[in-house]
C-alpha cells in the first residue's frame, strides 16, 4: 500500500530500509551475512570524532573500544593483548600452550607498564657489576639502574645506570651505588588516592630524577616509579582512545580455557580450578571458555564451575549461534555470549560439519535471547573491514577479530618472505597444525586422535601488515564514521537506530570500487 501525507517520507523509508525486528522477521527462515545487507543513513548531529565507542559487556568489564582479539595461536599472547588493550580493547590469550605459558603471558600483560612497578627488580651490595651486566643480557632488561636492598628487602641505595658498564666489571655494587641518604624516596602511605598524579608531580619538582621509590615505614622497597612510565601514562589520560585498565591501573587481559576433561572424558575440575585460581591470582579481567561448540554439557559444566568457585569474575562462553545456545549459557552463569559458528576466514566447519548459521541472522537471534537473559553478546569471526564491525555492532556489543590482526607484528610467529613479499601464518585452531598443537579438545577431538579426525580449519598465510595501533585506528575510524552516519552517538543507540536492506550480488559489486583501476588502496 502506498503511503500517505503526512508521514510519506517516514512512512517510505520503514518501508524500505527496517529496524531490525521487521527486518529479520520478514527474512526469516533466510539467514544472512554482512555481505547481504547495508545499513541506511539516517539524520545526524553528531561529528565522526565524537562517537562513543564504550561498551559494557558483563559487570566489572567494559571497554573503551569494542574489539576482541581472538582466543588463536596466531593471534593472541602478550604482545597482542598487551596492544589491544593500549587501545581500549580486549585480548582473550589463547589456551594452545601449556598452563604455565598461560600464567605468565597473562603476567606480562597485567605487569606492563601500571605505574607502580610492585616488583622491581633488585640487586645486593656484594655484588660484581659484572654479575649485574649479566643480568641485562640474560634477562634482556631495557634498563640498568636498580635499587640495592639487603636480605630483609630494606633500601640501601640505588645503582645508577651510567656506573653498569663492563669497564667497572669487578667493582661491587657497594662502591659505585648512591648510598641510600642521597636517594629520593616517597613513603607509601604518602601516594594518596592518585599515585600517578602523586609521582608526577615529584618528577616535575626533582629536575633530572628518573626513578622515584617507594618505601615503607621500615624503610623496605615497596615499588618504583619511573618517569617515562608516568609520562606515558599522564598522556594517555589526555587522549580520546583510552587504554582498557582494571581498578589497580593495569591493562585488562582475558584469557581462554577449554572445558578440559579428564581421562573419563568428565570436566577435569581441579585442573580447572587450579589453573582458574592462578589466573585470578595474577589479575585475569575475564575467562573465555572457548569451544566450536558451545552449546554443551561440558562447556555448561566449566562454566557453571568457574561461576560457582569466582562469583565475580567476568565469564565469557561460546560458541553458539541459537536462542536456546545464548540462553542455556547465561543460565550456567556466562555474562557474555560468543556468538559465531563456520564464519571465520579459516574456519571449515560449515564445509566438513554442515553446521552454523550466517553471521548477521545469528547474531539477531542471540541478541533477542541475550536481551532477554540479561546477558551480551560478542560477534566472533568473519568480520573482514571495518563496516563489517559497525554491521555486527548494530547487534552486538563488541566484535572478535582474528584475521584482521593476525598480519599485525604483534600476533605470535615468525615473518616469512615469498617472492619479494612478506607473511605471518594464520591458522585456524580446528586446522590439523593447531589441534595437533594441543586444541583438539576445543572441536571436541582427543588430542592424540588429532591427525586421524576431521580438521575444520585451514592453515593459512596472512600478508604481513602494519601495527595493532594502526590496524586499530583504521577500525576504529571506520566505525566513528558508520556512527556518524546514523546518527549514534553512542554503542546503545546505534543498536536503537539501525534500519536495514538487502543487497543483491549487483548492489555488492557497487558498494565496493568498481570499473576503475585502482592504484592505491582505501587504506595506503
Ligand atoms: P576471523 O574471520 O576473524 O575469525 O579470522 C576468527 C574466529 O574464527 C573461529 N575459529 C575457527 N572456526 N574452525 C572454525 O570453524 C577453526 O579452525 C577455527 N579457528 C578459529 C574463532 O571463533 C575465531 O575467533
Amino acid at each position: 500500500m502506498e503511503p500517505t501525507a503526512p508521514h510519506l517520507s517516514e512512512e517510505l523509508d520503514r518501508l524500505f530500509y527496517r529496524p531490525a525486528d521487521e527486518f529479520f522477521f520478514s527474512n526469516s527462515g533466510l539467514s544472512l551475512t554482512y555481505d547481504d545487507v547495508s545499513l541506511a543513513t539516517l539524520y545526524s548531529e553528531i561529528l565522526p570524532r565524537d562517537a562513543n565507542f564504550e561498551t559494557a559487556l558483563a559487570p566489572g568489564l567494559s571497554l573503551h573500544l569494542p574489539v576482541v582479539s581472538a582466543d588463536m595461536d596466531t593471534v593472541t599472547e602478550s604482545r597482542m593483548a598487551i596492544a589491544l588493550a593500549l587501545n581500549g580493547g580486549l585480548g582473550l590469550i589463547h589456551y594452545n600452550m601449556p598452563a604455565r605459558q598461560q600464567l605468565s603471558e597473562l603476567s606480562r600483560v597485567k605487569n606492563h607498564v601500571h605505574g607502580l612497578i610492585r616488583e622491581p627488580i633488585k640487586v645486593a651490595p656484594d655484588q660484581r657489576i659484572g654479575d649485574i651486566l649479566d643480568l641485562i643480557e640474560e634477562k634482556k632488561f631495557s634498563f640498568s639502574t636498580f635499587p640495592v636492598v639487603n636480605e630483609s628487602g630494606v633500601l640501601l641505595g640505588l645503582l645508577p645506570g651510567h656506573c653498569v658498564r663492563p669497564r667497572f666489571a669487578p667493582r661491587a655494587v657497594t662502591d659505585a651505588m648512591v648510598a641510600r641518604g642521597l636517594v629520593l624516596t616517597i613513603r607509601e602511605d604518602e601516594l594518596g588516592d592518585d599515585p600517578i598524579a602523586r609521582a608526577d608531580r615529584f618528577f616535575t619538582e626533582h629536575i633530572g630524577i628518573h626513578k622515584l621509590l617507594v618505601v615503607d615505614a621500615e624503610d623496605r622497597l615497596r615499588g618504583l616509579f619511573t618517569l617515562s612510565d608516568i609520562e606515558r601514562i599522564t598522556q594517555e589520560r589526555l587522549l580520546q582512545t583510552k587504554p582498557a585498565r582494571d581498578g589497580k591501573f593495569r591493562l585488562l587481559c582475558g584469557a581462554a580455557v577449554g572445558a578440559a576433561r579428564d581421562a573419563s572424558g568428565d570436566i577435569d575440575r581441579k585442573a580447572l580450578l587450579d589453573h582458574m585460581e592462578a589466573m585470578v591470582e595474577r589479575g585475569l579481567d575475564a575467562v573465555a571458555v572457548s569451544t566450536a561448540h558451545g552449546h554443551t554439557r561440558g562447556v555448561g559444566d566449566s562454566v557453571r564451575l568457574i561461576r560457582d568457585a569466582f562469583p565475580p569474575l567476568p565469564i565469557i562462553a561460546g560458541n553458539v549461534t541459537s536462542a536456546a545456545g545464548v540462553e542455556f549459557l547465561a543460565g550456567c552463569g556466562a555474562n557474555t555470549v560468543k556468538v559465531g559458528q563456520g564464519p571465520g576466514s579459516i574456519c571449515t566447519t560449515r564445509v566438513v560439519a554442515g553446521v552454523g548459521i550466517p553471521q548477521l541472522t545469528a547474531l539477531y537471534v542471540c541478541s533477542k535471547a541475550a536481551a532477554h537473559c540479561g546477558v551480551t553478546i560478542l560477534a566472533d569471526g568473519g568480520i573482514a573491514k571495518s563496516g563489517d564491525i559497525v554491521k555486527a555492532l548494530t547487534l552486538s556489543h563488541a566484535v572478535i577479530c582474528g584475521s584482521l590482526l593476525a598480519g599485525c607484528p604483534e600476533a605470535p610467529g615468525q615473518i616469512m618472505e615469498i617472492n619479494g613479499k612478506f607473511y605471518k601464518q594464520y591458522r585456524g585452531m580446528g586446522s590439523h597444525a593447531a589441534m595437533k598443537a594441543g586444541s583438539a579438545a576445543r572441536y571436541g577431538h582427543a588430542k592424540d586422535s588429532a591427525r586421524k579426525s576431521a580438521a575444520e580449519g585451514v592453515e593459512a598465510l596472512k600478508e604481513v601488515s602494519a601495527p595493532a595501533d594502526a590496524v586499530l585506528a583504521q577500525l576504529a575510524g571506520g566505525l566513528q564514521s558508520g556512527m556518524g552516519y546514523l546518527g549514534a552517538p553512542t554503542l546503545d543507540i546505534l543498536r536503537k537506530n539501525a534500519r536495514y536492506t538487502r543487497i543483491t550480488a549487483a548492489g555488492l559489486k557497487e558498494s565496493a570500487p568498481h570499473d576503475i583501476i585502482e592504484v592505491k588502496t582505501g587504506n595506503e
